[in-house]
């Protein structure tokens, strides 16, 4: 069963940047670096993540599961339905997750989470799940602003951060480990419920071409199900997806 061993930091580059040097050094899974600030906080596709000083969560988990790499996006999941849930239990909103993993709150990002592997023929090494979460925050920079908010933005009030790190550590050791004790089993009807983009028409961008129709489910492995208008199923397991109503 998985523990934590915290490590709080005030200003670093990134915290899945600084994870990695401690799982070179040997790190034990479930080592955690949380900081105030990052100054080159790393988003998904090359993309930066906004993270000023003490207003949000940012955070990476180093993990060393003995599973097949291919499972891997199961993690990712997991932790997405674990802030989700934790915010709907620690406060009054609707947050609900933009498939794989983004967690939103009608339809704007609250939460990002990116996933990193590091494997050698076939067996993991080591897992960084770094976890960005907009709790205070009420300035964003001008690019996002319109798809971006916050807990105290939605909320009309500043939330205890560390009160509520606490939740979604706690959320989060649950589902993870629920997801490796069984990393075959179907995807959790939690996640289904909770995902605003399934029953959406959506577009997929992947590299340079576009598909469109509707998701209708998530396979097992987390891929996301498109029907296209000619009725055919296809899988979509990574790339952009625009949810119509969402972003
Ligand atoms: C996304 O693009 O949605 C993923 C954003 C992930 C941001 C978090 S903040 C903590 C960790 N450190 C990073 O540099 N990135 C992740």
């Amino acid at each position: 069963q998985l523990g934590w061993n915290l490590i709080v930091l005030e200003k670093v580059d990134s915290t899945s940047q600084q994870i990695k040097l401690l799982a070179q050094q040997g790190a034990k899974s479930g080592t955690i670096i949380v900081a105030e600030q990052q100054t080159n906080g790393k988003g998904r596709l090359g993309r930066q993540w906004c993270s000023p000083f003490g207003t949000g969560l940012w955070f990476s988990i180093l993990l060393r599961p003995q599973i097949l790499p291919e499972k891997i996006a199961g993690i990712t999941l997991a932790t997405g339905l674990a802030v989700c849930n934790a915010i709907r239990q620690y406060t009054t909103l609707n947050a609900q997750i933009k498939w794989p993993n983004d967690v939103i709150i009608g339809n704007k990002k609250v939460c990002g989470i990116l996933t990193e592997m590091v494997s050698q023929s076939n067996k993991i090494e080591y897992v960084v799940v770094g976890v960005g979460i907009n709790v205070n925050t009420l300035n964003f920079d001008d690019e996002i602003s319109c798809k971006a908010t916050s807990l105290a933005k939605e909320l009309g009030k500043n939330i205890n951060r560390e009160d509520f790190f606490t939740q979604v550590l706690d959320k989060i050791q649950e589902e993870i480990n629920k997801y490796l004790s069984s990393p075959d089993s179907s995807i959790s009807t939690d996640y289904i419920q909770l995902c605003a983009t399934l029953g959406r028409q959506v577009v997929v961008n992947r590299g340079n071409n576009t598909i469109t129709g509707t998701a209708v489910a998530i396979a097992n492995n987390g891929d996301l199900v498109v029907q296209t208008e000619d009725g055919k199923a296809v899988l979509i397991n990574s790339g952009e997806v625009t949810v119509q109503g969402i972003y």
